[in-house]
């Protein structure tokens, strides 16, 4: 499963990338307001940090202005993703970046149905919202392993990437049910190395060695 960062903030992308665990990374509206930075630098150096897609959002509603700022955005650079939300003007605009080779990560997916649009439509990516689906009690693994059985049963490429991760437990079913990718704050990334036996165990592993007296080297 690739992971991908969900985050405008460079200095945490560096940081992850650094791990080697970095395979994209999805920005949105929100993200870069927290950024506080202005979009085309921030995804600029985004994409300078990662040779994986880079999602970058249209903001606009209508087909013909999200047609125009995906073209200045995927200007970026050649490895910027254009995101789409899920509606019948975002994957118009599906249909024709992707029927021209370009990246898209379809957005805001909350049913498999949706999911089965996008996929028609040429999606590179899907983004189902688990956390927002839970948050509004539904089930957001439910709809993983629905769209992963719709989008095996015909063979469809467009990759599962499970979104608005909010806990290690999100990551560990979408892995289980096989989804393609997950994106998820880094911080939540970073908290799968925790374990408290880990700690424990180089705790007890230090206490010992000092006890030998020796060095290595
Ligand atoms: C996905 O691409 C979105 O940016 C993101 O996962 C939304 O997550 P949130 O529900 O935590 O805002």
């Amino acid at each position: 499963m690739k992971f991908f960062a969900d985050t405008a903030d460079t200095d945490a992308i560096r940081e992850l990338a650094a791990t080697g665990l970095l395979d994209g990374v999805t920005t949105n509206p929100s993200l870069i307001k927290k950024s506080g930075r202005d979009i085309m630098e921030v995804t600029k150096e985004i994409c300078s940090l990662t040779d994986g897609p880079v999602s970058a959002e249209v903001v606009a509603l209508d087909h013909p202005t999200m047609m125009k700022e995906a073209e200045i955005l995927r200007k970026i650079a050649d490895n910027v993703c254009i995101k789409v939300p899920l509606t019948v003007d975002g994957l118009k605009t599906c249909k024709a970046l992707s029927s021209d080779g370009t990246q898209v990560n379809v957005t805001l997916c909350f049913s498999a149905n949706q999911a089965l649009l996008a996929a028609k439509a040429g999606a590179t990516f899907i983004s189902p919202f688990v956390g927002r689906h839970d948050d509004n009690g539904f089930d957001g693994m439910q709809l993983i392993d629905d769209i992963r059985l719709i989008y095996d049963n015909y063979g469809f490429g467009t990759e599962i990437l499970v979104a608005s991760v909010r806990h290690s437990m999100h990551i560990l079913e979408a892995a289980k049910i096989g989804a393609d990718v997950m994106t998820a704050p880094p911080a939540v990334i970073l908290s799968l190395f925790n374990h408290v036996l880990t700690d424990k165990g180089i705790a007890a592993f230090l206490k010992d060695w000092e006890a030998t007296g020796q060095n290595i080297g």
